[in-house]
């Protein structure tokens, strides 16, 4: 299997929309979008980000195919990582390469902060296999499940080696 990060273009978007709408996917994901079959927001937010330059994110290529994004952005002053793999693409160990390269990339940019709703389990172990650690809990209003939802807080150090 072939995987490779690369820059974002315009024939991404399609493909990007179609994984944002996957039930499942928004479900593990929990803190998301009100509405991920709003066309028009999903287009406003692609735009800004990619224009914003604090913002860094790749396109994930697996077989010249397009698996999904991984990207960071900046909270409270603190740079945070975020990733989402359209469904077919689960369950290969895709998500856990794509972080380890982005990791690579964005190596100036530590602490890297990151949230999971507590049970999504593969995120998590996607996030502890790359090196970082829970470090506190927080919870706020999920849209994807109407409720309030619990997750980890978790840090990636500059000095924190790969499981
Ligand atoms: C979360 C997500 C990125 C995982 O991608 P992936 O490519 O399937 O992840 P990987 O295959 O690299 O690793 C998943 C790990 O979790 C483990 N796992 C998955 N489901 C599990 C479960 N229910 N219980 C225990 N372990 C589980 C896998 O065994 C694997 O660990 P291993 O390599 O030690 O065997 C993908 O499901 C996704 O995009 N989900 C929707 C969006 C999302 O949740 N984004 C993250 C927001 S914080």
């Amino acid at each position: 299997m072939s995987l490779e990060l690369r820059e974002v273009i315009d024939a991404d978007l399609p493909i990007f929309f179609e994984q944002q709408l996957d039930p499942d996917a928004n479900w593990m994901a929990a803190f998301t979008g009100k509405d991920p079959a709003d066309r028009e927001a999903f287009e406003r937010h692609w735009e800004r980000i990619r224009h914003d330059p604090e913002i860094v994110i790749r396109t994930i290529v697996v077989d010249d195919q397009v698996a999904g994004h991984v990207s960071s952005y900046i909270e409270e002053g603190q740079p945070e990582i975020t990733y989402w793999l359209g469904r077919v693409f689960w369950g290969r160990g895709i998500a856990s390469r794509s972080l380890r390269l982005f990791l690579d990339h964005v190596n100036g940019a530590r602490p890297m902060r990151a949230r999971v709703a507590k049970d999504n389990i593969a995120s998590l172990r996607v996030l502890q296999k790359c090196g970082f650690m829970i470090v506190g809990e927080d919870h706020g209003f999920a849209n994807a499940r109407a409720a309030d939802t619990e997750e980890y807080l978790l840090r990636l150090e500059a000095s924190s080696s790969l499981a």
